[in-house]
């Protein structure tokens, strides 16, 4: 039986993973594509990998926009979202509108916390699978996919407060075809188990991110090897890691990196890869603020905990973003 999998935001993670999934023979993949849509189009995406060589991935429909994916009548059994989230800026769960049918799982692949709450809210029958990934990637020209290092995607059931059997299986089925696409070290985790990666990724991305573009454009490695924000940097990790077992109620698995691990192989790789957050802040572009630094400091205020440090970086940014885009609108006026 054909499994039809559409990408909604197919950029830099969801290309990757999308080449991955089509390598599969039970699997039909298409993507929505925007502003990238002629180039793949005509010429599918071109991958380059580190671990898998440089291949071409066609996918099996390329569409426009949404409309044209709803008027191929195809019954969509994943619809993968990784466009940025940017609640701020747009509801993408509207996208979906008309695609989503029975038994479609949405499988979010985003950074942050609270990404799946506005699915939820808009499809409240819906399966929705939510995915974190370490995946270093970006679209360097349109079509164009290079991927830096690492592949690990963790997947779980969103099920706040309830059970499904549908969804937890649906989920297996999902990281059985990423690891059948030879992403080895795709986990397959519980609804609890990926709210708890989510929040130690919040630590990595929560702190690093912000540091980078409000100490204009320093690296990772950079960061990690200066001594004042070593220091800061591990105190916000802290800060974060401390606060999420008050959240969730349970204590993080051992197994997850401490703040002096993460800054110690960040210490090693001296590859200058600059955060996401950066990337975007230098190009003009929003930036994933609010799920990233909002989302958390908001949740955790819910349960009467405050992030000092998380908070102090999102108030800066927040503004400094709110600055720039006034500027920008008013010189061209
Ligand atoms: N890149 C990484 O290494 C990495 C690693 C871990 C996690 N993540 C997370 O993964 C998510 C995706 O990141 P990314 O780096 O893949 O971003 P990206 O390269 O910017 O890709 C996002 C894609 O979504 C498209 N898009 C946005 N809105 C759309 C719409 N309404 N209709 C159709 N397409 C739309 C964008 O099109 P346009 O180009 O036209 O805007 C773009 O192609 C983010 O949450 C990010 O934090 C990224």
């Amino acid at each position: 039986m054909t499994i039809n999998i559409l990408i909604v935001g197919a950029g830099a993670v969801g290309a990757f993973y999308a080449s991955r999934l089509a390598l599969v023979s039970s699997t039909q993949v298409s993507v929505i594509c925007r502003s990238n849509y002629k180039a793949v189009k005509a010429n599918g995406f071109a991958i380059t990998s580190p671990k898998y060589g440089s291949y071409t991935f066609t996918p099996y429909h390329t569409f426009a926009n949404p409309r044209q994916a709803i008027d191929s009548k195809i019954k969509w059994d994943y619809i993968v979202v990784s466009t940025k989230a940017l609640p701020d800026v747009s509801d993408d769960s509207e996208i979906l509108e008309g695609l989503v049918g029975e038994g479609t799982a949405i499988v979010l692949v985003q950074n942050g916390l609270g990404v799946e709450e506005p699915y939820l809210k808009r499809f409240p029958s819906a399966i929705i699978l939510s995915a974190v990934t370490i995946v270093s990637a970006a679209q360097t020209e349109h079509g164009v996919i290079k991927h830096n290092r690492w592949t690990r995607i963790s997947v779980g059931p969103y099920l706040p407060g309830s059970t499904s059997w549908v969804a937890i299986e649906s989920n297996k089925r999902f990281v059985q075809l990423l690891q059948a696409g030879e992403i080895k070290d795709a986990e397959d985790y519980s609804h609890s188990k990926l709210q708890m990666v989510r929040w130690h990724k919040i630590c990595i991305n929560g702190a690093f991110n912000p540091s980078a573009v409000l100490s204009n454009g320093t690296t990772n490695n950079a960061m990690s090897m200066d001594p004042e924000l070593y220091i800061h940097l591990k105190g916000v990790m802290d800060e974060v890691l401390e606060t999420a077992p008050k959240v969730l109620g349970t204590p993080l698995p051992k197994e997850f990196a401490t703040s002096e691990a993460i800054l110690k192989s960040t210490q090693k790789n001296t590859s200058g890869s600059k955060p996401s957050m950066l990337l975007d802040w230098e190009q003009g572009k929003h930036m994933e603020l609010e799920v990233i630094l909002g989302n958390p400091i908001r949740i955790a205020r819910e349960k009467g905990l405050e992030m000092p440090r998380l908070q102090t970086l999102y108030a800066l940014l927040r503004k400094a973003q709110e600055n720039r885009d006034r500027a920008k609108s008013q010189s061209h006026l």
